[in-house]
Order: C-alpha cells, then structure tokens, then sequence
C-alpha cells in the first residue's frame, strides 16, 4: 500500500496507508484526521478539503480542472502548491506523498 505523509493545521506528521484507488481526500479521513472536513463528499463544491502538496510531487499529479481553480481561487489560503484532495486519486505512483492541510477558512 502507498504512504501518505500528511501535515496537521498543528504541525503533527502523521503516516497514513493508503489503499491506491482512493481520492488523497479519502485516504486522509479513513485515516482518521478529521480536521479536513471534505463537506461535499468529493463532489468538487466545497473546497473544505484544501491541502498543500510537496512541489516535488506536483509532475505526478492530474491537472487541475477549472472548477478546482475556480473553488481553490476562493480560499484564503491558496498558493502555488494548492489542490483539492478529492481531485487527487492516491495511486502507487505517489507513494510517499507529503500533503499538508491548508488553514480553515
Ligand atoms: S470534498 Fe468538497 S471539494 Fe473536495
């Protein structure tokens, strides 16, 4: 199974195992981390599942489509490095993944 390394709004680092196929987004609330709140279910229309994601994975990763802009564009916390963990599938391929949670907006 894949690693995700996920950062907390807190700074704890926590490991998770997640089952490929998955959303990033799925992996992180299986694992139990509740502070990504992910209203929508995945839908693409809440932007409550904000993560940062480590640059040197950002080749690995689908494009972005617009309506993520669009959603991401309305957080106060976007940068360079933001997704959607729901836009994000969990794939062998970005085993050892390092996502951080964006602040609440
Ligand atoms: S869970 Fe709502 S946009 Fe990702």
């Amino acid at each position: 199974m894949p690693t995700l390394i996920v950062t907390t709004r807190e700074g704890e680092e926590r490991e998770l195992n997640g089952e490929a196929g998955l959303s990033v987004m799925e992996v992180i609330r299986d694992g139990g981390i509740d502070e990504l709140l992910a209203l929508c279910g995945g839908c693409c229309s809440c932007a409550t599942c904000h993560v940062h994601v480590d640059p040197a994975f950002a080749d690995l990763l689908p494009k972005m489509s617009p309506d993520e802009d669009d959603l991401l564009e309305s957080t106060a916390d976007r940068d360079a490095t933001s997704r959607l963990s729901c836009q994000l599938p969990f794939t062998e391929a970005l085993d050892g993944l390092r996502v951080r949670i964006a602040e609440e907006d």
